[in-house]
Order: structure tokens, then C-alpha cells, then sequence
């Protein structure tokens, strides 16, 4: 092997250095002047009044859920096509996900499929920008307001991204960011939540902080999940380059996509002329008949030949054994707090198609020329080599 090209790497500079080392020296670690800095800059960028830094993308879906008010037994529909937290989140609030399938051409939560999940008890849709891709937010927003539910945005994979000039997170009523160390950009760990309405930005800061309106009172059963001012000194350092950062990564995506585009086994996932992809992910949909190996397959080979690649999401979130297994209020999931009886044997056409052939290829702003070189002359001897 000449080279290993990574998928994922931090960017981290002086301005990150120095931050953390102000913060050492001070020995302020919390509720500091870098996290209130952090969320006035991310406030702005996304275009919301308020953003509310927390410990991470997971928690930042599960206090958005309290703060909306869900109750024991609410539904959130989700897509069936994404990291488990999205799902896992509504259950720790004692809530049921109900699972949709996905578009079948950007992978995102389908629209159509709302109708068939919709109950008495949906309380929220939860849409994810898969890969850095926008969901289709317009059908999205005019079925949840014609049926009276929350969205919440799981922005968790697409810093920047922009549907119809708008940008993600600041389209339904919260938007949702994780800021784990693979994402666009990073706090090491962290999350954000974004919103324009006032009640719910304070909800949430008490949420964060032990439920406290001010330190002689609980008021609301809290937790602590208040992001630290280390982790605040590298995202208002990080949130400076990430326009840049995302420039890089599309230059080097659409690259990838165009020098690919032949290859009959390796379909570059389809971007809408209406959005601003964050290119979490450089996209495509192996084609197992095409190659004649499974999408694992591929990843493995092209690993064993120094590109490494994302690859997920392998197994659908109906068929990941925490929801089967999963005892609420004396009773298997979905719990008899929620009188409906959805079924959880379901087998999703779009998503059974898909399951297991997204891969990712390296796409970061650290990839130099020789890099992405290497990549593109792998891939496309890929076939020769088998
Ligand atoms: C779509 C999606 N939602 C939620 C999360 C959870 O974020 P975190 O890892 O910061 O808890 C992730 C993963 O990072 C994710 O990819």
C-alpha cells in the first residue's frame, strides 16, 4: 500500500491552541465568556435568536423533546435510515419513535410516508440531514403544521447546510448539532440546540443547568449537561472556518463525484439545486450486482488498499435489537403507555434497497493533492484488482 488516506480528521489551529490554554490558565471551566461566545456566533450563523450549547448531539434531541413538552407515550416520527440516537433520544424521554422510510434518491426522511405513521399520539417529526444533505423541509414543515406537530431538526450531520436560503436548523421549531470529533467541526465532544422562541431557548438553558432558575431553585427536573468552557473555547475557534472548511470539503466532493461518475458499481448520491450540501459525507450507493460484492465488502477492500471509507448505515433502526428489547412502563416496547399498536416487524422498501451500500469517501479539508489523487486512481482500479 503507497498510502492510507483517512476519512475524518480534526482541523485544529492556533486560535484552538491558544483558546485552550487561556482556559487553562483562567481555570474557568464552566459558564464561561467562551461558550456564551460560542452560541452567539452559532446563533448568528444559523440565523435563529437563540442557541443553547450543551454536552452532545444526543443530548441536545433528548432536552429539545422535554423542552417541547413531550409526554410519556408521545410518538416522534423518524427516519429508519440514520445513527441511533435519533431514535434512542425519544425513548430515554419516554417517548416511542416511529419509523419511516427514506427518500429513495437523497436518503432522508420521506415525506410521502408520513401519512402512514401519522396517530393520535405524534407529537413531533424528526427529519435528519443525512450526509450533510438537506430533507425535503417544505413537505415536511406543511404536513407537521397541517397536523399540529413539532419538527425538530437533527442537524447532527450538516453544519452550514442550507435548504431554500435557509439554513439547517433554523427551518423547524429546534434545530439539533452534534459537535463530535469526525463532525465538520469540532468541540471534541458538544452539542447545540438552535430556536427562535424565547420560552423554549429558557426552557432549555434550565434544562441543562439541574433544572435551576437560579441557584437556590430547582423549578423543572433537570440534568447536567452544560457544555464546558474547554469544549466552548474550540467551537467559537471552529465556527470561524467553517464556511471555508465547507467550501474544501464540496471542492473535493464534486471532484470525487465527477472523476467517478463512470463507474457503473458506484452511484454519487443526488444533490437538489435548491440546498447548500454540508458534505459531511462525499456520498454514493454502491451497487452490489454491478461489482458483484456486498457494500461491507467494498469498504473492507478499499481499506485494504489504503482508502478508507464511511459505511453506514447498515442495519435499519426497526431492526436494531434496543427497540425490540426495550421494557417501558411494564410492558415491551412500544410501551402500553401509548395505546396504539404499531408494528415493529416492518421491512421498508427504500430502505431495504439501500441498507448497507452508502459508503462515504475521504472528503476533509486536511486531504492533500496526493491524496485525493490516491483515492480517485484506487477507486477506479478498484475493479481491476478484485
Ligand atoms: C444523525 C445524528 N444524530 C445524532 C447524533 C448524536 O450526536 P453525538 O454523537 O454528539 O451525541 C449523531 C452522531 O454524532 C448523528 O450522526
Amino acid at each position: 500500500m503507497d498510502r492510507y488516506v483517512g476519512v475524518a480528521e480534526p482541523v485544529l489551529g492556533d486560535e484552538e491552541r491558544s483558546n485552550i490554554a487561556e482556559v487553562l490558565d483562567s481555570g474557568r471551566f464552566l459558564q464561561g465568556p467562551y461558550v456564551e461566545e460560542f452560541e452567539e456566533k452559532w446563533a448568528d450563523h444559523v440565523g435563529t435568536d437563540h442557541a443553547v450549547a450543551v454536552t452532545n448531539g444526543t443530548e441536545a434531541i433528548q432536552l429539545s423533546l422535554k423542552a417541547l413538552g413531550m409526554e410519556p407515550g408521545d410518538e416522534v416520527i423518524v427516519p429508519s435510515l440514520t445513527f441511533g440516537s435519533t431514535a434512542t433520544a425519544v425513548v430515554h424521554q419516554a417517548g416511542v419513535p416511529v419509523f419511516a422510510d427514506i427518500d429513495r434518491e437523497l436518503y432522508t426522511l420521506d415525506h410521502t410516508d408520513l401519512e402512514r405513521c401519522l396517530s393520535d399520539e405524534t407529537f413531533a417529526v424528526m427529519p435528519v440531514h443525512l450526509y450533510g444533505h438537506p430533507a425535503e423541509m417544505e413537505e415536511i414543515r406543511e404536513f407537521a403544521a397541517a397536523h399540529d406537530l413539532y419538527v425538530i431538526e437533527d442537524a447532527a450531520q450538516a453544519h452550514g447546510a442550507a435548504y431554500r436560503d435557509s439554513k439547517v436548523g433554523s427551518i423547524g421549531d429546534i434545530g439539533c448539532f452534534s459537535f463530535y470529533a469526525t463532525k465538520n467541526i469540532t468541540t471534541g465532544e458538544g452539542g447545540i440546540i438552535t430556536t427562535d422562541n424565547d420560552a423554549i431557548a429558557e426552557n432549555l438553558r434550565m434544562l441543562r443547568s439541574h433544572g435551576m432558575a437560579n441557584r437556590d431553585k430547582h423549578v423543572t427536573l433537570g440534568y447536567n449537561h452544560r457544555m464546558s468552557e474547554l469544549n466552548g473555547a474550540l467551537g467559537t475557534a471552529q465556527v470561524d472556518r467553517l464556511t471555508g472548511f465547507n467550501q474544501r470539503r464540496r471542492e473535493i466532493s464534486e471532484r470525487l463525484h465527477n472523476e467517478l461518475a463512470d463507474l457503473d458499481w458506484l452511484e454519487p448520491a443526488a444533490v437538489r439545486d435548491y440546498v447548500e450540501h454540508a458534505y459531511f459525507w462525499a456520498p454514493f450507493e454502491i451497487q452490489p450486482d454491478k461489482i458483484g460484492m456486498t457494500g461491507k465488502e467494498v469498504w473492507r477492500e478499499l481499506r485494504e488498499r489504503g482508502v478508507e471509507t464511511r459505511h453506514r448505515y447498515n442495519v435499519p433502526l426497526y431492526d436494531q435489537p434496543v427497540f425490540e428489547n426495550h421494557r417501558g412502563f411494564n410492558s415491551e416496547f412500544p410501551w402500553s403507555a401509548n395505546p396504539n399498536s404499531h408494528k415493529y416487524d416492518l421491512s421498508l422498501p427504500h430502505v431495504e434497497e439501500v441498507v448497507g451500500n452508502m459508503i462515504g469517501l475521504p472528503n476533509h479539508p486536511n486531504l492533500e493533492e496526493e491524496d485525493i489523487q490516491y483515492v480517485i486512481e484506487t477507486v477506479r482500479e478498484f475493479e481491476e484488482t478484485i
